[in-house]
């Protein structure tokens, strides 16, 4: 029985979601970081309960992150060797940046950049200590393009391809590899958001479908296809990368 195991987060999100799927399909042992719903997973847990565990946490939050990642550790005997990171926040409130509320443009930012310092530091413990790791962050297209009314967004997505490429450097003699996904738009479920942002989101990607010599947006298994292979074994030498989805957009 294999005892490593891929951490997942955002995994009630969309493209996290299908990851589970993906991965629990493989065989893999997974650490499903949710921050507040478990909808999209929940019944794939119940069906693997040895399989997959649940960590809920809000990724701002470092020392509870931690606290909740030892304890399934403990739990399971697992030794943690891939991370998998989509969580990311929103604003739903879309404005200019001039017109921005400093204390929400904070929140994005927070839980998007501090959440990504949090989870990386949580997960490096385990996979410095077994010289052994894979990283495949999220960012976004909009990290090379900008994303009017929504920098505080655009800002901590090109942070976090960044932070990808620094961590690469410093880890890479501990034999950990280090990748940023950024994909342009992709097919998802947008039922959930709230009706501003949906409205939104859909008229930018009505506009950026026009410019996708392509002609659509990603599938989540244009995205998947992509990350198995960063993390699989085949990758021994491709880190520090950002890699664009984008159907030929850039
Ligand atoms: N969808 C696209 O078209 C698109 C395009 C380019 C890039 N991307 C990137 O691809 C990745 C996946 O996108 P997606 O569409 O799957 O996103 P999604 O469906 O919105 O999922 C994001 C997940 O992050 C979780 N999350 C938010 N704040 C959190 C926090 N503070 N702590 C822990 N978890 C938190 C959310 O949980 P709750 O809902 O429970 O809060 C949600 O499940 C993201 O990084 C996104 O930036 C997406």
């Amino acid at each position: 029985m294999k005892n490593n195991a891929i951490i997942i987060t955002g995994a009630n999100g969309n493209v996290g979601s299908y990851f589970a799927k993906k991965y629990c399909e493989l065989d893999e042992n997974l650490i499903l970081v949710i921050h507040k719903s478990n909808h999209r997973i929940k019944q794939l847990v119940s069906n693997y309960p040895d399989r997959l565990k649940i960590l809920q946490a809000d990724l701002s939050n470092y020392s509870n992150l931690k606290l909740e990642l030892a304890k399934i550790i403990n739990e399971t005997g697992w030794i943690p060797d891939r991370l998998i990171h989509t969580a990311t926040a929103r604003s739903s409130v879309i404005k200019s940046l001039a017109d921005s509320d400093p204390d929400l443009w904070k929140n994005i930012i927070n839980a998007n950049l501090v959440g990504t310092f949090n989870i990386l530091k949580t997960s490096l413990e385990y996979f410095k200590k077994n010289n052994n790791g894979k990283i495949v962050l999220f960012g976004s297209n909009v990290s090379r393009i900008g994303l009017p009314k929504g920098t505080a967004y655009s800002a901590s997505k090109a942070g976090i391809a960044n932070i990808g490429r620094s961590l690469a450097t410093e880890e890479a003699a501990c034999n950990i590899i280090v990748n940023t996904v950024s994909p342009g738009p992709i097919k998802i479920d947008d039922s959930e958001f709230t009706e501003s942002y949906r409205k939104f989101r859909q008229e930018y990607y009505e506009e950026k479908l026009r410019e996708i010599p392509l002609k659509r947006c990603a599938s989540f298994q244009d995205i998947f296809g992509l990350c198995e292979f960063l993390l699989s074994k085949d990758n021994s030498y491709i880190t520090g990368e950002e890699f664009f989805i984008t159907g030929g957009k850039i």
